[in-house]
């Protein structure tokens, strides 16, 4: 193992798509970022400069920081954040991780454009459980406004709502040509007829749960969130903000014809969505000379968005390898079981539209950012800061299902509550989707931690029945999980991480 350093200036940087340009907030200059690759067992050493005139942080996405919360990069969570001019060394150990991870800014909208890889070789001399693929490619999916993502994202907390929908996706940050910007640059995989690739797709989207496809191949899933899986083929791949996802591609079409790659959005909310298909183009290298724009591309036929059914079967069918090297240690005994119920709430409001204003709430507790980082307040036993008091159950259950009346449960209340574990305890949660207000799909992150997905459905959990269908030989292991609009997930894990730990949903706005 050895130790790597890396630089991230942070810094405004001009960036034009879609046919108008605009300052961005970028690592490096680059959109998407520079990616980091490591071997499992590597140290890090991260400095982060920020060059910009916005408090900055930066947040290892599903890096489990054993022992090194300090460095895990939440602004006021684990780490005040970066002032204009100052810096922060992040330093971590890659300990039991190889795979695609990601990097995004942890504080605002910064993430929007603050975004990048990382990945996790396996130890040298280790060898994947599948056979090598001949090369590798990182494929970061993300959403671009042409208008000023920090306006949009003010506007929209206002009122709680969304922000509006992005004017396109993009895959490596190109779009690919799109109605009202022809010239718009496409991303180019290039590969040789025979060989196989791995691809190692990110959703680093701050709103869009995505489907990902390739015309005329079919595309093996290996890993997700840096767990191997067991080899899963499929035609298309669902992804939610802040997963990642490996796939193996066997370039076996006809060389002589273009594919197209395509990144589309997946909701089943009654919200407005991104309709703009990101597209690159796929072609087998020494036909080159016979690409130009007449030359036929295979076009992939897309779900329709609120293809349900499509994004159920793919998160279903997802196991662990749970092989003798990569065991499944998933907990059979429960010390904490708790349940949430996660959804958008209403509050009253003065001065806002019809006096409400929409809240994401979990147990009808909607997380006050504090002022202090909860890790120093915990570390230096700073008072006043949180309160330990985190319900671990709805005060008023219900039948989330069936929509409420506004202010009969839909109200919630602010707090900075913490739950506190006991180190090593055995914990479930059961992630119970509301149907208050709106619903939608929530894709759930927890730092510091990989979770079993032990059972999921759609209703309300059963606490009876449900259980007894829960799968405890190999489960799915990752850090990010989505819980279906009317539905529920539980998972398990174990916590064996020290230091304070933030969960919560990958939506942008959600987090609030
Ligand atoms: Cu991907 Cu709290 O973050």
């Amino acid at each position: 193992s050895i130790i790597r350093h890396y630089k991230f200036n942070v810094v405004m940087t001009n960036t034009t798509k879609l046919c108008s340009s605009k300052p961005i907030v970028t690592v490096n200059g680059k959109f998407p970022g520079p990616t980091i690759v490591a071997r499992e067992d590597d140290t890090l050493l991260i400095k982060v400069v920020n060059h910009v005139n916005y408090n900055v942080s930066i947040h290892w996405h599903g890096i489990r920081q054993l022992r090194t919360g300090w460095a895990d990069g939440p602004a006021y969570i684990t780490q005040c954040p970066i002032q204009p001019g100052q810096n922060y060394l992040h330093n971590f150990t890659l300990t039991g991780q190889r795979g695609t991870l990601w990097w995004h800014a942890h504080i605002l909208w910064l993430r929007a454009t603050v975004h990048g890889a990382i990945v996790i070789l396996p130890k040298l001399g280790v060898p994947y459980p599948f056979p090598k693929p001949y090369k590798e490619k990182t494929i970061v999916l993300g959403e671009w406004w042409k208008s000023d993502v920090e306006e949009l994202i003010n506007e929209a907390s206002k009122i709680g709502t969304a922000p509006s929908a992005s004017d396109a996706h993009t895959i490596n940050g190109h779009s690919g040509s799109i109605s009202n910007c022809p010239s718009q640059s496409s991303y180019g995989l290039p590969v040789r007829a025979g060989k196989t690739y791995m691809l190692r797709i990110i959703n680093a989207a701050l709103n869009e749960e995505l489907f990902f496809k390739i015309a005329g191949h079919v595309l093996t899933v290996v890993e997700v969130d840096a767990v191997y899986t067991k080899p899963y083929k499929t035609d298309t791949v669902f992804i939610a903000p802040g997963q990642t996802t490996n796939v193996l591609l066997t370039a076996n079409a006809n060389a002589g014809s273009n594919y197209m790659v395509a990144a589309t959005t997946f909701t089943d909310a009654q919200i407005p969505y991104d309709n703009v298909t990101a597209t690159a183009t796929l072609h087998y290298i020494g036909h080159t000379a016979t690409v130009s724009a007449s030359k036929k591309t295979v076009l992939a036929s897309l779900p329709p968005q609120n293809a349900t059914w499509i994004a159920t079967k793919f998160t279903r069918s997802l196991r662990s390898l749970n092989s003798h090297e990569y065991p499944v240690r998933v907990p059979t005994t429960v010390d904490h079981s708790l349940f949430f119920t996660v959804g958008l709430g209403a509050n009253p409001c003065q001065s806002c539209n019809n006096g409400v204003r929409l809240v994401a709430g979990i147990n009808n507790v909607t997380f006050t950012m504090p002022k202090t980082a909860l890790l120093q307040a915990h570390f230096f036993n700073i008072s006043g800061v949180f309160t330990d008091d985190f319900p671990a159950k709805p005060s008023n259950p219900y039948d989330y299902t069936a929509p409420v009346k506004l202010g009969v449960n839909a109200a919630t209340m602010k707090g900075t509550k913490l739950y506190r574990l006991p180190y090593n305890a055995t914990v479930q949660i059961v992630l119970q989707n509301t149907a208050m207000i709106l619903s939608d799909n929530h894709p759930f992150h927890l730092h510091g931690f990989n979770f079993f997905e032990v059972g999921r459905g759609l209703r309300n959990f059963n606490p009876e029945k449900d259980p007894k269908m829960f799968n405890l030989v190999d489960p799915v292991e990752r850090n990010t999980v989505g819980v279906p609009t009317g539905g529920w997930t539980a998972i398990r894990f174990i916590a064996d991480n020290p230091g304070v730990w933030f969960m919560h949903c990958h939506l942008e706005l959600h987090t609030t």
